[in-house]
């Protein structure tokens, strides 16, 4: 068992919506894979400048704001008190507004364009934007639980966004820790992540697995987690990964479990390091490294929560976060987008919840009728049932039933079929 994060039966059905309303979207923006404007975007390959200062803004008011409501967040007697309710009502409302506007399915063509073509900011833009729409609504009725999870989940579409890869290092925006008081270990190492303060993540980790043998296994694994994921995929410091992997495999107070991961991960990391630093790989090449090591996660994983194949999977979604920055073909995106939705499925106890069926469900949209797509398919349509199956059996809603249809006809469709493309 891996109970980094709440059960992700409530949000299942947020995502399913959020799904659901980017099945027309993504179908809209498949088309950009091949015929990519890097106009309309900057993408941050090579000499990575800065995000566009509009997206910028918008980025230090959103932390603003999760600053401002951590304190009731990471408290639950004070996100309950009647006291604290409208302030708590406001705040929330203020950042659904601000995922409302980065949210790029809504705002598309309105001038606030993400800062690169990597669709994953398509995907989690929408799904963070639903998110926090659905605390603010739930917030308002007096679902405040319900109000509560949803919004911790929005903390990890903020890391979801930032930590895909090496991406400008703005500077850290302070101010907005006084906040966290009431949070755990892990809850603070997840805030140091959302808001980009990486050298907190790297600090918070440390102390996490310092001198303090009574750290919760909970908090243990979540740190060690998103630490991993910041050193390997925003640092690509592998030194500093393997001192995280060190740590874990020798800290007394970590479950049996997480030090046989951590060792794991070590000799991946040494494997790594063995090797001989390459120019900037073609998206071919990049495949087929990514291929490779998403296959040797998929034999060192032994259940679907087990870390052992962390690095591997950090790897090679970073490289193809990377690849998928700049203009690629339709069948690069396709493969590219099966990749990293492995890659996912197996991270998402990090908090990466249902991205990898966003991702399934693009490969699909972007080369239906194709093996690849077929690929997809039989992926998104495990991972849909798995979602749906209770200790009663598999019960999926017609609508999600009927999507899945539409999504297995398209995959599976005659190639036959002429299409004016070499
Ligand atoms: C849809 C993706 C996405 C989501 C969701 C998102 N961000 Fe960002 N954010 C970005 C991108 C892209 C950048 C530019 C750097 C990068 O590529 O990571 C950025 C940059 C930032 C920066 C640095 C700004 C600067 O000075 O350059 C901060 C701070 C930030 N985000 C905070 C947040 C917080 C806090 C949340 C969640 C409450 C959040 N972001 C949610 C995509 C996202």
């Amino acid at each position: 068992m891996r109970p980094v994060t709440p059960s992700r039966k409530p949000f299942r059905l947020v995502f399913i919506a959020g799904l659901v309303l980017l099945v027309g979207w993504l179908a809209f923006r498949s088309a950009r894979a091949e015929g990519a404007k890097p106009a309309d975007a900057s993408p941050m390959s090579g000499s990575s400048p800065a995000p566009a200062a509009a997206w910028q803004m918008k980025m230090h008011e959103i932390s603003r704001f999760l600053g401002e409501l951590a304190p009731f967040l990471y408290d639950e007697t004070k996100f309950k008190d009647p006291a604290n309710k409208t302030k708590i009502e406001s705040l929330t409302e203020k950042l659904a507004g601000l995922a409302h506007d980065i949210d790029q399915k809504k705002m598309r063509g309105k001038g606030l364009a993400a800062p690169d073509l990597d669709p994953a900011l398509q995907v989690i833009s929408a799904e963070f934007d639903e998110t926090v729409t659905r605390a603010h609504q739930g917030f308002k009725e007096g679902h405040f639980d319900y109000a509560r999870s949803l919004l911790k989940t929005s903390v990890s579409h903020c890391i979801s966004c930032h930590t895909r890869a090496a991406t400008p290092g703005a500077k850290p925006v302070a101010g907005f820790n006084s906040g966290l008081a009431g949070a755990g270990a892990a809850e603070r190492v997840r805030f140091y992540a959302a808001t980009r303060q990486f050298d907190l993540v790297a600090q918070e980790f440390e102390t996490t697995f310092s001198s303090k043998p009574d750290s919760r296994v909970v908090d243990l694994e979540s740190a060690a987690r998103v630490a991993l994921s910041v050193a390997i995929r925003v640092r690509k410091d592998i030194g500093e990964a393997a001192r995280i992997a060190t740590r874990v495999s020798t800290h007394p107070a970590a479950p049996d479990s997480l030090k046989e991961e951590a060792k794991v991960w070590l000799k991946e990391l040494a494997l790594w390091k063995a090797e001989t630093p390459t120019a900037p790989a073609s998206s071919s090449a990049t495949l087929a490294a990514a291929r490779e090591l998403v296959i040797r996660g998929q034999l060192m994983q032994q259940s679907p929560s087990d870390a052992r194949g962390d690095v591997a999977y950090l790897k090679a979604s970073s490289l193809l976060h990377d690849m998928l920055k700049k203009k690629v073909t339709k069948e690069e995106a396709a493969d590219a987008y099966y990749y990293i939705g492995v890659c996912y499925e197996a991270l998402r106890d990090l908090g990466f919840w249902s991205l990898h069926e966003s991702y399934y469900e693009a490969c699909i949209r972007t080369k239906p009728a194709s093996p690849r797509a077929e690929g997809c398919y039989s992926r998104l349509a495990d991972s849909v049932r798995l979602g749906y199956t209770g200790t009663r059996g598999t019960d999926i809603p017609s609508s999600v039933q009927r999507k899945l249809s539409a999504l297995e006809k398209m995959a599976k469709a005659p190639a036959a079929k002429p299409r004016p493309r070499p």
